[in-house]
């Protein structure tokens, strides 16, 4: 089940509550999630007590962006345990809830075995729940981790690339610390070009059809102190003709062994004008989103999505589930056929380079891919 909550912000932080969190009440454990669906009008913050609420809030978006997907995903698994639900059929159905952010089901799978791992070494449902939840703790403290060090990285790489300084930075849909335990993947390396005094700019793409760009990033730049601003996704070509953008930025979704990147649907098109415009395309993303086990892009499942996210502007809230409709304001004829997949996949050569928290690959090749997510990690 869902509830919700709502709390005030008022200071500049980049949300007043943060987008996860765990909590004990007398009442029973709970997954408290800020609910991305009413940003930014509104902090409020869904209330899950068990598995099936936290799948609706996934497909829903309440809770989304890569990294953040496993974290809720492995909290769910720790949910479904500490309330005495069946683990193995909550795992199989938050790991299938969305299909293309890999490490929604590796942090799932991360849970889930520290669960079994538990009760294979004699251990009762409660020790499989505190197994679980302190999985699921590690991985949320780790990617915070991690993305303090992808940010460092990244930053080193745009000044690498870019010597002057001054940084006009495109990015696409989001991904500071609404998608992370810490501030982000392509948004944090912003951030700390910012923190640095070197981001001359942030140009936000809007990131039709969910305005995740306008929704979410400008809500997290304006409240970091950015100098910002938003775009229709379809203005990119002409700032990039004006020359106005000296790196593109993005998070991904998933990326395949051979360098594929999967990211919102929108990114390709970005990284086909950054490479005519000869401008620096760079992916950044934890190495728990590269995925071993899927040899190239062709090979990536694309989530497609319900047609009404297309031929209605988003409803100020997440739709009801079922429902035909999302309740939107409808902008195209009634029974028009829409197509809506929810990413779309960047081949290697158009990618200049990768960042992770264990460096940057570049160029990018499936073998400097697989020997830098083998590497052991850095602490
Ligand atoms: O559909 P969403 O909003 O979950 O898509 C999110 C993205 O595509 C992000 O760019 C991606 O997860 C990278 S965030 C680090």
């Amino acid at each position: 089940m869902a509830d919700q909550q709502a709390q005030s912000s008022d200071d500049n932080r980049p949300t007043e509550i943060p987008a996860i969190r765990w909590d004990e009440p007398p009442e029973g454990p709970v997954l408290l999630l800020l609910d991305q669906t009413r940003l930014p009008a509104e902090e409020v913050e869904l209330v899950c007590t068990d598995a099936p609420a936290l799948v609706e809030a996934i497909r829903t978006l309440a809770v989304r962006g890569a990294p953040l997907l496993g974290i809720a995903g492995a909290y769910g698994v720790a949910l479904a345990a500490a309330r005495g639900f069946d683990v193995e059929e909550a795992a199989a159905g938050l790991a299938g809830a969305r299909p293309t952010a890999v490490n929604l089901a590796v942090g799932v799978r991360r849970a889930r075995d520290a669960y079994r791992a538990a009760l294979v070494q004699g251990g009762d449902q409660k020790q499989g729940a505190e197994a679980a939840l302190t999985a699921a703790r590690a991985l949320h403290r780790e990617d915070a981790e991690a993305s303090a060090r992808m940010a460092a990285h990244g930053l080193a790489l745009l000044d690498e690339l870019l010597p002057g300084g001054g940084h006009r930075v495109l990015t696409h849909c989001n991904t500071g610390s609404l998608v992370s335990g810490g501030e982000g993947t392509a948004f944090a390396v912003a951030l700390a070009a910012h923190r640095e005094g070197r981001l001359r700019r942030l140009w936000v793409d809007e990131t039709r059809p969910l305005l995740q760009g306008a929704r979410l990033t400008a809500y997290e730049a304006a409240r970091s102190g950015m100098a910002y601003t938003l775009l229709t996704d379809n203005a990119a070509g002409s700032l990039f003709a004006a020359g106005d953008v000296d790196a593109v930025l993005v998070g991904a979704d998933r990326i395949a062994a051979d360098g594929s990147v999967a990211n919102k649907v929108g990114t390709y098109p970005l990284a086909v004008l950054a490479r005519y415009h000869h401008v620096p395309f760079i992916v950044v993303a934890p190495v728990t989103t590269v995925d071993p086990d899927t040899p190239d892009g062709a090979s990536i499942e694309v989530e497609q999505r319900a047609g009404y996210e297309v031929t209605e502007i988003a409803a100020p809230q997440a739709p009801v589930a079922g429902a035909e409709a999302g309740g939107g304001i409808p902008v195209a004829p009634l029974g028009t056929q829409a197509y809506n997949p929810a990413f779309d996949v960047t081949p290697p050569e158009l990618v200049t380079a990768i960042v992770t928290e264990e460096g940057a690959v570049s160029p990018v090749t499936a073998e400097a891919l697989g020997e830098l997510c083998d590497r052991p990690r850095q602490v």
